[in-house]
């Protein structure tokens, strides 16, 4: 039976392509992270052919997931990056990305940031105000470069997703709001040290429907052709990120139906030889991985029954930050206890420390579970709190598996700190 794809139960057993997650948590204990490398280049096919023949660039939004062996991966499968830190380019620059297919998103870059990337040579600065645009041009003017700019615009669409993560609407703290970009993009064309290339946008994440993009469009074409006429030609479009995945029955864009409309609309109006970029995150890897996990107390009550894990809201936090709904396997049902109602909870020193709650199962002390969907805004969201060690991360490639970040120890977590004397 699939649960996700590359992650089925054999024998009664759920596994991550051909192996028995039960084999991984003896061996690296949990929690633990487990990614299939298989469903990460299937997650890129599905744009690669969506793009095929057209003049795309896939940026991975790889704050969703920044470990470098998945970084490594989609570099060699052509991808660009979207990065939106000094942090996040360092990263991307030690799996060897192409520099020319970086793009720099973000309200707040700072100044060293803007060094780096300017160092680096991306492809583009996707800027969020005119303070940031001043403060770019100066940095590149003292040295000495041209910088290449798209101003981030806010079309004021509702992309129909949760407020936290909905970020094209006029109250988000996100872009230069749609009737100022004219404006902006004048000023912009008249500095020295910089040059515009784009137009970018991005309007949410989880998004389930081509609607709330092709309003977007819309407002982003009429945009295109009123710079055009200003004499400001615009080389690409990006379009951000914000494919959903599959949580529990979602019904789904593809990148091909999303990419097939943007193409009609944008050869409407004679502007399908503009370079589309995308920025996808989550729908890249969000079903690639998992997050495993050993129940380590039951505690029945009146009120409610608590699965008590191993894992907890600093390995996973979209539960309690969004209301997130993350599907849980036991990874070797046994079948034979009683069914009762369970909310999924961490051993933080929090209420808000649960992974999911009210699910029916038949649960045993010591058993493993598999919290689905982790392979996006999980590790890269995760913290210490509790001084908690973040948990490994494996990489299975069919019946192989690497360690792709070891667990941390615990002196790791405290080695920088000093007590005063
Ligand atoms: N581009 C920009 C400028 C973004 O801000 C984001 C995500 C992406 C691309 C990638 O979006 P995606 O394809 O993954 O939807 N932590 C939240 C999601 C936050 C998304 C932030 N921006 C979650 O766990 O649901």
């Amino acid at each position: 039976m699939t649960v996700a794809p590359h992650f089925d139960f054999k024998n009664g057993v759920l596994h991550a392509e051909n192996v028995p997650l039960p084999t991984l948590a003896r061996q690296f204990g949990t929690p633990l992270y487990v990614y299939s490398r298989q469903a990460l280049r299937d997650a890129w096919e599905s744009y690669r052919l969506a793009g095929e023949d057209r003049n795309v660039l896939v940026c991975f939004g790889m704050k969703a997931n920044s470990n470098l062996a998945v970084l490594n991966e989609f570099r060699k499968l052509g991808a660009g990056f979207d990065i939106v830190s000094g942090g996040e380019l360092a990263r991307a620059l030690a799996v060897g990305a192409d520099p020319g297919k970086i793009v720099f998103s973000g309200v707040g870059k700072q100044v060293w940031e803007i060094q780096a990337a300017l160092k680096a040579g991306v492809k583009c600065f996707n800027v969020e105000s005119e303070a940031e645009l001043a403060q770019l041009a100066r940095v590149a003017g003292q040295m000495g470069v041209i910088a290449p700019v798209s101003l981030r615009v806010n079309p004021d669409v509702d992309a129909q997703t949760h407020p936290y993560i909905s970020t094209g609407l006029k109250e988000n703290k996100f872009g230069i709001a749609i009737e100022d970009a004219v404006r902006v993009y004048q000023y912009a064309s008249q500095l020295q040290s910089l040059r515009v290339v784009g137009v970018d946008c991005h309007i949410g994440s989880q998004i389930t429907e081509v609607s709330p993009y092709l309003d977007a469009l819309d407002k982003l074409i009429v945009l295109i052709q009123t710079l055009a006429g200003l004499g400001i030609h615009i080389e690409h479009l990006d379009l951000g990120g914000g494919l959903g995945i599959r949580y529990t029955n979602e019904t789904l864009v593809t990148p091909k139906t999303l990419l097939d409309q943007v193409f009609e609309r944008l050869a409407a109006k004679k502007l399908d030889s503009l370079q589309i970029v995308l920025e996808p995150g989550r729908s890249l890897v969000g079903n690639a991985g998992i997050l495993l996990t050993t129940v380590e107390y039951l505690k029945h009550g009146d009120a409610k029954n608590f699965a008590i894990v191993d894992a907890a809201m600093n390995d996973l936090i979209r539960p309690t930050l969004y209301d997130a709904w993350h599907s849980v396997e036991q990874v070797s049902p046994a079948g034979h206890d009683q069914v009762r109602t369970y909310d999924i909870v961490g051993p933080i020193c929090e209420s808000g420390d649960w992974l999911a709650r009210d699910r029916r199962f038949a649960l045993q002390q010591g058993e493993l579970l598999a919290i689905m969907s982790a392979g996006a805004y999980a590790f890269t969201m995760a913290s210490h709190y509790n001084t908690r060690p973040r948990a490994a991360e494996i990489m299975v490639d069919g019946d192989q598996y690497h360690v792709v970040r070891p667990r941390e120890t615990i002196e790791s977590l405290f080695a920088g700190e000093t007590p005063l004397a």
